[in-house]
């Protein structure tokens, strides 16, 4: 007989977990004091590692000491407050204890029967979402529709595209299929259509208009013409809140093009969905009503940690036929009976984790109005930052600023903002990011950390004056 490990016992587990809970709010605590990002080089942290895995149990306190030594010096710090680089990645106390405790689950749930709760929570925070959120009605698990969370807004859309696919034949028509969205969208589209099996001479990139959201007369005059040629539209893809800029592009519009020639219609607001818990941030929704899907991140925006994205479908026929298989050893009473939702047959892998439990601890911790609170406070933040740039006679915003993400260029041109950029990710106070908008080097300030405030996000923009040539506050 061979000897088991020794396993943590119950209360070794309460006593590191203390200590390792104890470390987290440390850590969350000096954020403000670290700077943003890491200054490792490449190959550093393994460097720090022992080449070979230990033969024999080392005690925990090594573990955690290691942490310090070796992996902190390696760690981008995304819940600093001075985070302003490409989207958040929110998360919150309350969504780290959900995830402790579904750790120490480990369930499985890739069926009901696998783990009821696990199951039946995800259905009732999808529905609680579509109340938070005004989402269309056709979305709610109770009609023929749905939602599911996914690891990512890439595997959501993919599971959209490969829904759009057997609803516009199956494999069977691959060869002519074609997937549409603007130059804009994320690349996550184009390579969730070519795991579809679109090649990339048959993914459109239809032009954007001057604030940068797709031109539906584009669009409509792509698609005619592919029509023309005996191709057949399979998806188009409209993003409400692009990676750039987030520009919000015409939904209601794309819908007109998408039921004229009967297309699946995916809506990728993976950033800025989370913005429709307020009211008056709702415009992000238009036109929602007529899309076949739409996935968002709440692990972007809404203060659950990765990974948490919402995929929702109106009709959810075409995805189980696109991605269910039942083998033999899965058969179950529950299933057969077909009284029960069995996600394993909304998203590609098999199993799944119990991510619901976070989502929850979150809605209930926060509640509608402490959501709202979170968003609005990054909205109000953003557009103080954007007049500030705008009273400024160097800088310009060159983009609109419907959220919480400002565009924005010193007059000097390319090579300046290229300088300023890494002068203030040097400095390590702040951590920016930069697109290209119209040709042109584009400095990006993303507001989303649950820590910022009002007074760092002052300070960022005295940081940026500063490396900025004329270096005079405006
Ligand atoms: C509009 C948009 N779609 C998709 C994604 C990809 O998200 P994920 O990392 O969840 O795949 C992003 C990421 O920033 C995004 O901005």
């Amino acid at each position: 007989m061979t000897d088991l490990p020794r396993h943590m016992t119950p209360d070794e587990f309460r006593e590191h977990g203390h200590t390792v809970i104890d470390w987290v709010a440390d850590y969350m605590a000096g954020l403000d004091a670290r700077p943003v990002m890491s200054t490792a080089s490449p190959g550093d942290i393994r460097a720090a590692l022992p080449e070979r895995p230990p033969q024999d149990p080392e005690p925990f306190g090594a573990v955690l000491a290691d942490l310090e030594r070796v992996i902190m010096p390696g760690i981008t710090h995304w819940q600093s407050p001075n985070f302003y680089g490409f989207f958040s990645g929110n998360s919150s106390g309350p969504s780290v204890l959900g995830e402790l405790v579904s750790a120490g689950l480990g369930v499985q749930g890739m069926m009901w029967a696998t783990s009821p709760a696990c199951t039946e929570l995800e259905t009732h925070m999808l529905d609680w979402m579509i109340d938070l959120c005004a989402l269309p009605e056709r979305f709610r698990s109770n009609r023929a529709g749905g939602g599911v969370i996914q690891e990512s807004a890439s595997s959501s859309t993919l599971c959209a595209l490969l829904a759009a696919r057997e609803r516009a034949g199956g494999i069977g028509g691959l060869d002519r299929y074609v997937v549409y969205a603007s130059n804009q969208a994320h690349s996550s589209v184009e390579k969730g259509a070519r795991i579809a099996g679109i090649p990339p001479d048959r993914f459109r990139m239809i032009e954007v208009d001057a604030a940068h959201a797709l031109r539906p007369d584009a669009l409509a005059a792509a698609i005619a013409a592919d029509v023309a040629t005996g191709l057949v539209p399979m998806a188009i893809v409209a993003t409400t809140g692009t990676t750039s800029s987030t520009a919000i592009e015409p939904v209601e519009a794309m819908a007109d093009v998408a039921e004229q020639y009967g297309v699946w219609l995916h809506v990728d607001s993976a950033f800025a969905g989370s913005a429709a818990v307020c009211p008056e941030l709702r415009f992000v929704n238009a036109g929602l009503e007529r899309a076949d899907s739409y996935v968002f991140n709440p692990h972007k925006w809404l203060l659950t940690n990765f990974d948490c994205s919402l995929l929702y479908v109106a009709d959810r026929e075409p995805l189980l036929d696109a991605l269910s298989i039942l083998p033999e050893y899965l058969r179950n009473e529950a299933s057969d009976g077909g009284s029960v939702i069995d996600y394993r047959d909304w998203q590609v892998s098999l199993g799944r984790r119990f991510r619901s439990l976070k989502l929850w601890f979150v809605i209930r911790h926060y509640g509608a109005s402490g959501l709202q609170a979170h968003i609005r406070g990054h909205v109000a933040m953003a557009r103080r930052f954007a007049a500030s740039v705008e009273q400024h006679p160097d800088f310009d915003v060159v983009a609109p600023v419907p959220l919480s993400l400002v565009c924005f260029r010193h007059r000097g041109g390319d090579d300046v903002n290229k300088a300023i950029l890494e002068a203030v990710n040097a400095s390590g106070e702040i951590f920016l990011t930069h697109t290209v908008l119209d040709g042109k080097h584009t400095l990006r300030l993303a507001i989303g950390s649950p820590a910022t405030e009002q007074r760092h996000v002052d300070a960022a923009w005295q940081a940026i004056v500063a490396a900025a040539p004329s270096g005079q506050p405006g």
